[in-house]
């Protein structure tokens, strides 16, 4: 299968319009030996011509516009896309959907409770409706084998993740089985896998059995410290309270992944304030040397 990762940033994006942090000042001054990002979203394909999407970013034009092979080929209205995926009801991860609305019925697969978000406190469907519409196919979280049509030679696995639901979400302090999903991608006639997960608050037993199974990680490489949003002047919220665990320190996903000898690991959906998007930083250093990756925008991968 191919991989292709439409935009490895967090929400926001890197630089975000209205940040003054260190990293985003020295990318837009030329001082900076890092790439920009825009905002978080993951496409496969095993024929280069069909993909699923992962998430729908508010930047997914421009990733379409990035991208040749996701691009109309024939007739006066056509598109790659053949489905979305929803791994949780976050703005950074839906509201390209919005961009979406002007083509046909859009089959979007979604657990019941980024479903729920998606009527209620950011009622993307039912705005929908009067445009393409919005077929939902219902994920389970039990880890229950399911293909969707249109995607060829693709098994897919889903199960809950200890993240958070969205800030706008009714049950934002309420967590529910389904608020934010990790999946296993198995390409069913190679048995490759890829276990995708870009907002991963907490390594549960479940969650480290579908790491030391898969061929490719892309993990929740948000923040690398805890407290980078407060040591920063940003806000008082901790990595860990929004769901998203640091990559350094005890625990932290370093050494999750340190853990998981046999897999190519990357981490996506990086924060503009994490200095692991300076290349030249100590921290990304201590990436390399443990043999970790970092997402960038059009990166391709081949498993
Ligand atoms: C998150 O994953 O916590 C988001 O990037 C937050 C946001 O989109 O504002
Ligand atoms: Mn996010
Ligand atoms: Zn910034």
């Amino acid at each position: 299968m191919k991989i292709r990762v439409l935009g490895a940033g967090a929400g926001g994006g890197f630089p975000q319009w209205n940040c003054n942090c260190d990293n985003c000042r020295r990318l837009r001054n030329g001082q900076f030996n890092g790439k920009a990002r825009t905002q978080s979203s993951i496409a496969i394909s095993t024929d280069n011509r069909n993909w699923l999407l992962f998430n729908t970013s508010p930047d997914i034009r421009a990733q379409l516009e990035a991208f040749p092979a996701i691009q109309p080929k024939e007739g006066i209205r056509d598109t790659g896309i053949k489905a979305v995926l929803l791994i949780d009801s976050q703005i950074d991860h839906t509201t390209g959907m919005l961009m979406l609305r002007e083509g046909k019925p859009l089959n979007v697969y979604c657990t019941e409770m980024v479903k729920q978000d998606l009527t209620s406190g950011f009622p993307l469907f039912n705005m929908l409706k009067d445009y393409c519409t919005v077929n939902h196919h219902p994920i389970a979280c039990d880890e229950s084998p399911f293909e969707i049509p249109g995607i060829d030679d693709i098994r897919i696995y889903a199960h809950a993740l200890k993240s958070k639901a969205p800030p706008y979400s009714p049950h934002r302090h309420d967590p529910h089985d389904g608020d934010n999903i990790g999946v296993i991608v198995e390409q069913i006639s190679t048995g490759k896998k890829l276990y995708y997960s870009p907002g991963l608050g907490e390594i549960e037993p479940h969650v480290l059995q579908a790491m030391l199974n898969v061929d490719c990680l892309m993990v929740d490489g948000t923040f690398w410290t805890d407290d980078e949003m407060v040591t920063r002047g940003i806000s008082q919220k901790r990595a860990r309270d929004i769901g998203h665990l640091p990559q350094s320190g005890p625990g932290g996903m370093i050494e999750v992944l340190n853990g998981v000898p046999n897999a190519r690991k990357i981490l996506i959906h990086i924060n503009n304030t994490n200095p692991i998007l300076d290349e030249d930083s100590p921290e990304r250093k201590t990436l390399d040397a443990n043999g970790i990756e970092v997402a960038y925008d059009g990166l391709e991968i081949d498993l």
